[in-house]
Parts: C-alpha cells; sequence; structure tokens
C-alpha cells in the first residue's frame, strides 16, 4: 500500500463507526448448516476494507490490517457450533470460552444450547463490536474480551471451545501452549476445525465430524468435511 492509500485507509476507519458500518453493510442472514443462528456477514458489496485497520492498533503505517476473519463463520467455528447446538449436554450449565470467537457463532450456540455463561475472546477490535450486535441479534448474553488472553492464565471457565484457531504457525504457537494451561487447571477443552495446516494432530482425539461450508468465495464456500476433537495433554516420553 502506498504511503497516500494507508493514510487514506486510516482517515476512513477513524471517521467510521464499527457497529454502524456493520448494521449498514453487512447481512443479517441465517448461517449455512446453522439455521438457528443468524450473523452479520461480509457479502460482494460490502466493502470491508472500508472497516480495516492496523492489526495492533497503531498508527504504524507499516502495519498490515487484520483481515476481517470476523465477517464470516469459517468451518472450525461451524462444525463446533453444530455439535454443540445437537449435543447440548456438551455446554449446558458449564462457563464457556470462546477462543478466538470472531463473529462470536461459536459462544451464540453455547448460550443457545444452555451454557450458565459464555465469554468470547477476540483480539480485533471491529471483531467484538461484531461478536456483540450477533449476539444481540440471536438473543443471547456473551461478555467480550478483547485482550489477547492466550499469555496469560486461563479464565475461570469449565469449557474452553477453540474454532478454527490453527489457520496460522504464530497463532498456533500462541493458542497450544495456553490451552494446555486449560487443561492444567482441569478445563475440558474442543477444538473444531476442517484440517488446516497447524492443527496439533497427535494432541487430538476425535469427537464428531460434519460435512460444513467454509469461508471462500463470496462469503459461502462448497461444504468440506470438518471435524470437532478433545485436545489432550502431550504424552509423556
Ligand atoms: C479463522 S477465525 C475463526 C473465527 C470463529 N471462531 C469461526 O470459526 O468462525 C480466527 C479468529 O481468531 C482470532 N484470534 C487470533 N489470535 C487470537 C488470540 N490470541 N486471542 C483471541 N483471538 C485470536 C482472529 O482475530 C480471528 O478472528
Amino acid at each position: 500500500m502506498t504511503e497516500h492509500a494507508a493514510g487514506a485507509t486510516r482517515d476512513r476507519s477513524k471517521r467510521l463507526d464499527p457497529a454502524d458500518f456493520i448494521k449498514a453493510n453487512l447481512r443479517l442472514s441465517p448461517v449455512p448448516s446453522l439455521p438457528e443462528i443468524g450473523l452479520y456477514s461480509a457479502h460482494p458489496g460490502s466493502g470491508l476494507r472500508r472497516l480495516l485497520e492496523p492489526d495492533d492498533g497503531t498508527d504504524d503505517e507499516a502495519t498490515e490490517p487484520q483481515p476481517p476473519y470476523w465477517a464470516y463463520a469459517w468451518a472450525g467455528g461451524a462444525v463446533l457450533a453444530r455439535y454443540v447446538l445437537d449435543k447440548p449436554l456438551t455446554v449446558a450449565g458449564r462457563r464457556v470460552l470462546d477462543l478466538g470467537a470472531g463473529s462470536g457463532l461459536v459462544g451464540i450456540a453455547a448460550a443457545k444450547a444452555g451454557a450458565s455463561e459464555v465469554i468470547a475472546a477476540e483480539i480485533d477490535r471491529n471483531g467484538i463490536v461484531a461478536l456483540a450486535l450477533n449476539a444481540a441479534a440471536n438473543g443471547v448474553a456473551i461478555t467480550a474480551i478483547g485482550d489477547d488472553i492466550t499469555g496469560g492464565p486461563p479464565p475461570a471457565v469449565d469449557l474452553v471451545l477453540a474454532g478454527d484457531v490453527f489457520y496460522g504457525q504464530a497463532v498456533a504457537q500462541r493458542v497450544i501452549p495456553f490451552l494446555d494451561r486449560c487443561l492444567g487447571a482441569g478445563i475440558e477443552v474442543l477444538v473444531g476445525d476442517p484440517g488446516r495446516a497447524w492443527l496439533p494432530r497427535p494432541r487430538l482425539r476425535l469427537r464428531g465430524e460434519y460435512q460444513v461450508p467454509d469461508v471462500g468465495g463470496n462469503g459461502g464456500g462448497e461444504p468440506k468435511p470438518s471435524a470437532v476433537f478433545a485436545f489432550v495433554r502431550e504424552k509423556a516420553g
């Protein structure tokens, strides 16, 4: 991006209110494979680039904007949400963390399935706004955390749901030690994933499989096999 273009993007993002932008430019529509849940989703006319900002929140023009992951339902989140809605005892009466919440899809499913409390952790500030709008649109309460909690201790929850968080090496390298600390604190961890490159396969035990659409094309790709796994402790030795 040229200096001029970067400055123009930054100036526009200063003017735009993310909640107003999302309500005006994204469509509140049912999620394919999850008709129980509606999300504000991007479409070809959304013009999402107008809302992008540097991913560390600084004015550093060298920083690439964080892609708007929150504007789509990812296969890993969709499969986890489907699993939770089909097996509500997984979450019923339990305190749940939706890690890497994006749109909030997984946390919304957990709340609808009877979780006693849902916390959603998402580092993208626009994502925090989107997931709050999505929670309200689905009539559920979710507490959003915009800080990166993966460097700290586990929160007070019974279950972590991690939907599609193994898409990049750097993210996986932060998430795996955090999930290990969660296991160490007695917290159950479930992962939803369509087989991304950084999925820690030796640490996973299959719980369920579904065909769900992944992000692609106009925000709704072809169904692909995706799975829910229990994340387990590393074998000693
Ligand atoms: C591929 S998206 C999946 C979103 C959602 N779970 C779903 O399946 O639709 C991954 C999300 O994880 C978020 N993320 C990455 N690192 C994170 C971290 N350390 N803490 C919280 N969220 C993080 C990204 O901003 C992004 O929204």
